[in-house]
């Protein structure tokens, strides 16, 4: 390991997870992978599905971003499990909320709620992880898409677009500024609320698209 590159954390350790951070390895950036698994029952697995990656306790995940920046962690839970994550675990952190709702998922109750209340469940997620600044992305595209789409050498113009919706200016800096590193093209498309575009039914769901693309539907 290179103790100059930035470290990201990554609760959810599954294909959302692991895909996240084998781009991220990829590019240049370490992740920190946490499960409901002890770091010794993980490591295997974690060497198979993202090599060079690290095995920690959920409470280690938030130290590492934070010491060496850039303080972000990526949410890649069920959303049916998402009340065994306690919320401390990512205090201080940008976090990305990659995570879909699904039908047939049985919800925790904070999260049915905003469902029957027509409310992206983002909103629900930076309510309940309050004490971290939520950015909705990465959620939009499948792990098989997210390996096809990331070409951190690629130029810019030339690269597949992701998604990012926030309400926090600062941390919308950081997560596109991490895009960019991990091969994206990053598009800003508004506040949480926004995020329901991204969401499964959504325009931009499960599509590998452009800059364009995605502008059209903002407005
Ligand atoms: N799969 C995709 O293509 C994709 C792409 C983008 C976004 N997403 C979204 O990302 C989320 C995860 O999907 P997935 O397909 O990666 O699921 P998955 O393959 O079933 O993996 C789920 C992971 O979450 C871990 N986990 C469960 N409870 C946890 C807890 N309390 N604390 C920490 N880790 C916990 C599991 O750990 P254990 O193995 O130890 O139980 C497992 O590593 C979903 O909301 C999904 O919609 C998925």
């Amino acid at each position: 390991m290179d103790n100059d590159r930035p470290v990201v954390g990554i609760v959810g350790a599954g294909r959302a997870g692991t895909a996240f951070a084998r781009v991220l390895q990829a590019a240049g950036v370490d992740t920190d992978l946490c499960s409901t698994r002890p770091p010794k029952a993980l490591r295997h697995h974690v060497k198979i599905y993202a090599p060079g990656a690290q095995a920690v306790w959920p409470e280690q995940i938030a130290e590492r971003t934070l010491r060496h920046g850039p303080g972000v962690v990526i949410l890649a839970v069920p959303q049916e499990e998402l009340d065994e994550v306690d919320p401390e675990t990512v205090n201080g952190t940008v976090l990305i909320d990659a995570t879909n709702t699904w039908q047939s998922e049985p919800l925790p109750g904070w999260l049915q709620a905003a469902v029957d209340e027509q409310l992206p469940t983002s909103r629900a997620i930076a309510g309940r992880f309050g004490g971290a600044r939520t950015v909705k992305a990465l959620n939009h595209l499948s792990h098989q898409q997210i390996e096809e789409a990331a070409a951190y050498q690629a130029p810019l113009a030339q690269r597949y677009a992701a998604a990012v919706a926030t309400d926090d200016d600062e941390a919308r800096a950081r997560v596109m500024g991490l895009l960019v590193r991990a091969g994206f093209d990053p598009v800003s498309i508004g506040s949480l609320d926004a995020g329901r575009l991204m969401e499964p039914g959504g325009p931009l769901f499960g599509r590998l698209l452009r800059r364009a693309d995605i502008l059209q539907h903002v407005r």
